[in-house]
């Protein structure tokens, strides 16, 4: 319905426009977000007052109009004429029987804005009410979006925390925009790493201790961290770590056998993490291409990057060098011993994704802004090879977490692992709502969690503090949990005392009974405004403007909740049902952008 408006109003200016030759203007009409700027604004005059003057000056113009423009001096003046002339034409228009724009006028300095009726307003809200949103954007493209991809038998810290929750977000908003898109995820399990890890269990470990064990991921990091301790005193069990990652390499069966077994304990606490958190992939069975999968497919990458000049051998180690851009520094693909490297891994699973989803896929990555110069060497090779256009490749980049005292490091045991993190939370919550069931504890608990991240932007790093993190007042999760919870709960008080449906309570009668306050007004061209935001946010993959729209309905509802009586025998039931549409298209609102965002509503509080 947004869309007809607009349709309306850049038909009619551009026929205007026709009448004073101008050539290619693009006519846009916007939801202003300011207040008193009407629903619907166009800076058009602002942008052709030179082609109007260049028109006047050039004699373009019919000898009935000329009289008619003889006062314009300014852009005001200008813009002025023109929604006269869009008034004349536009202030009658009906739909549904209904008058759309209750006026048309300019603003200073030049903006045109326009002004539904209040009719039109109500009809808009009993719209939304009614039917399902769709916030599908027009264009469907193909997506891999890829995200979380941490590493087997290493901490799930809180530093995964991000890239999981945004990616799974990210991939949530290209979806309900009508996107196809696939979620995949980039395990590390490859690496020489893995070699060290082997030697550890069999010399210090315990299998079926870690097949039982409620967190083998940390007796895993246990055992790597008593391996690098051991160095130090004895330095020539490096090379036992090697030899058990060249046995790897070569498909020994007890290598094999230690590693999958790895995988296997550390996807058992990871999946428990992606339950909780509500993140899912779909590719390879729900898993995820790990990296190891794709080392099979490195002698082929080899080949392609030497056939096209790519790869310059010093000492050993095979490195392409980018001599069209002194930014770049080298980027190493194979080490001198002969073993693949993390981005040739990251480039044979490039390849893989061309044939898998087609040429014309995009692919996003995830991943913290420490790996940004990397990502910028992988997509500048993968453009030269001749598989992806620029634009079909974004690395998706947040700010990193930070502790108070310094980096996270596996080796010194200095990190926070998000399964903690998780626990706190929920322990913490629990506190507050003891009456609650253990399901929506978690629900308001990741809602905190999540929404403490979503409300700043994605590029801001983080210095790590519990209070910070698990903020619940204010612009917080669980604040905006609970004025959904506050709607339903009106809506449930008013279906009982005025004995209605659903159903009835969307049928409005009489409109005309209805006169619109001052926040009635706002709220719902907030609400009309939500699926500008969305299409917004998805232009920039960012999160924030729906949690920033979100919190700022929230408190134009609660607002409204406290300025207009809805449950009282004394006023009209048509505006009662008004009022109650108001709230039911708040509530889908809010649940759609919370959904969206990967948190939950909860029924009560
Ligand atoms: N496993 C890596 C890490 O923990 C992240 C992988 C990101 N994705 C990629 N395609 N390189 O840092």
């Amino acid at each position: 319905m947004i869309d007809l408006t607009r349709n309306l109003i850049s038909r009619e200016i551009s026929n205007i426009f026709d009448n004073l030759h101008y050539k290619d203007i693009n006519i846009d009409v916007n939801i202003p977000t300011q207040k008193g700027k009407g629903n619907l604004t166009t800076n058009v005059a602002l942008v052709t007052f030179k082609d109007f003057q260049e028109s006047v000056k050039n004699n373009l113009l019919d000898d009935n109009l000329i009289n008619e423009i003889d006062y314009i001096k300014t852009p005001f003046d200008y813009a002025d004429w023109l929604a006269n002339k869009i008034r004349v034409r536009l202030l009658d228009v009906e739909y549904n029987s209904t008058k759309i724009f209750k006026n048309i006028e300019a603003a200073t300095p030049g903006f045109i804005n326009f002004y539904f009726t209040d009719e039109f307003l109500i009809s808009k809200v009993n719209y939304l009410a009614l039917n399902k949103l769709d916030l599908r954007l027009g264009e469907s493209k193909k997506y891999v979006v890829e995200y979380s991809s941490p590493n087997i038998a290493k901490p799930f810290t809180i530093g995964h925390f991000r890239t999981t929750i945004i990616g799974n977000s990210i991939a949530n908003l290209l979806e309900t925009t009508g996107n196809e898109v696939y979620r995949d995820n980039h395990l590390g399990d490859w690496g020489t790493q893995f070699g060290k890890l082997i030697y550890a269990i069999k010399t210090w470990g315990n299998e079926d201790e870690i097949d039982k064990s409620e967190r083998p991921v940390k007796d895993l990091v246990d055992l790597y961290i008593k391996f690098h301790d051991e160095v130090k005193e004895n330095p020539d069990i490096e090379d036992e770590g090697r030899k058990w990652f060249a046995l790897l390499e070569s498909d020994d069966d007890e290598a094999k056998r230690l590693w999958k077994k790895c995988i296997d304990w550390s996807w058992k606490e990871f999946n428990e993490i992606y339950d909780k958190l509500d993140v899912h992939f779909t590719e390879n069975n729900g898993r995820g291409y790990g990296e190891s999968f794709f080392v099979p497919m490195v002698p082929d990458i080899l080949e392609e990057l030497e056939k096209n000049n790519l790869i310059t051998e010093s000492e050993g180690a095979k490195l392409v060098f980018f001599y069209d851009d002194d930014e770049l520094p080298p980027l190493m693909i194979i080490k001198s011993d002969g073993s693949t490297l993390y981005s040739t891994r990251d480039l044979a699973t490039d390849k893989f994704r061309l044939k898998k989803y087609g040429n014309d896929v995009t692919i996003i990555n995830e991943v913290g802004g420490d790996q940004k110069l990397y990502f910028r060497q992988i997509f500048r090779i993968e453009e030269i090879l001749g598989w992806y256009k620029p634009e079909q490749r974004l690395h998706i980049w947040h700010g990193l977490i930070r502790l108070k005292d310094g980096k996270m490091s596996t080796r010194r045991g200095n990190v926070v692992w998000l399964e903690d993190v998780l626990n706190e939370t929920f322990k913490r919550t629990k506190e507050i709502s003891s009456d609650l069931p253990d399901k929506d504890v978690w629900k308001i608990a990741i809602g905190a969690l999540k929404w403490n991240d979503f409300k700043r932007k994605r590029q801001v790093d983080i210095t790590f503090d519990w209070n910070e993190i698990l903020n619940i007042k204010g612009n917080s999760g669980p604040y905006m949990q609970y004025t959904y919870v506050r709607g339903l709960g009106i809506l449930n008080n008013a279906k009982s005392h005025f004995n209605l449906s659903e159903n009835d309570i969307k049928k409005i009668e009489d409109v005309g009974l209805i006169e619109l306050s001052e926040i009635e007004k706002e709220l719902i061209h907030k609400l009309i405004n939500y699926k500008g935001v969305i299409k917004e946010a998805t232009n920039d993959f960012d999160l924030t403007i729906i949690a920033t729209y979100l919190y700022e309905l929230a408190q134009m509802f609660n607002k409204f909740y406290v300025e207009q009586k809805i449950i009282d025998d004394n006023i009209d039931l048509e505006i009662v049902k008004f009022r109650l549409n108001i709230i039911l298209s708040v509530n889908k609102v809010i649940k759609n952008g919370l959904e969206i965002l990967g948190i939950k509503v909860v029924d009560k509080m």
